[in-house]
């Protein structure tokens, strides 16, 4: 498959996604879609509660899907936003795509018409502490 429709199909996954997104109380739908190295593509929206602090994000639920898949490894992310600004990842959401991921992962913020702007996550999250900090322990 070509690079645009590589694209194509991770952006169409975050926006089936946003379009299911669970937003009743901000009104603000979020989707979003990984690639994994090997091209699977896993998604999800974000989803609020009653009791606010409770909801998550989009991209949170799109990394808990690729790990309950069994995939440890983010090479392309793409998000999917309401409004007209640049819906970029909010900052706990750039920590948790570090988990599976490197400064050179590639993050596309868009709304329901296209992607608008790609970033490099180092530029996102700068100076990054990741899993290389910490000895795992499997
Ligand atoms: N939201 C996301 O799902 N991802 C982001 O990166 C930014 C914010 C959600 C959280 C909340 O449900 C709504 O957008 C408004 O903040």
């Amino acid at each position: 498959m070509s690079k645009s429709a590589d694209l194509d199909a991770l952006f169409a996954a975050a926006r089936a996604a946003h379009e299911n997104a669970y937003a009743p109380y901000s009104r603000f739908r979020v989707g979003a879609a990984v690639r994994t190295p090997g091209g699977a593509i896993y998604s999800g929206g974000n989803v609020e509660n009653a009791a606010y602090p409770e909801g998550w994000c989009a991209e949170t639920s799109a990394i808990a899907a690729m790990a309950r898949a069994g995939e440890r490894r983010i090479s392309e992310i793409c998000v999917v936003g309401d409004g007209e600004a640049l819906c970029t990842p909010c900052g706990g959401c750039r920590q948790r795509i570090r988990e599976f991921a490197d400064g050179e992962t590639i993050v596309h913020v868009g709304g329901v018409e296209g992607v608008r702007a790609t970033f490099r996550l180092s530029a996102l999250l700068p100076e990054s502490f990741g899993p290389g900090h910490v000895p795992a322990r499997h």
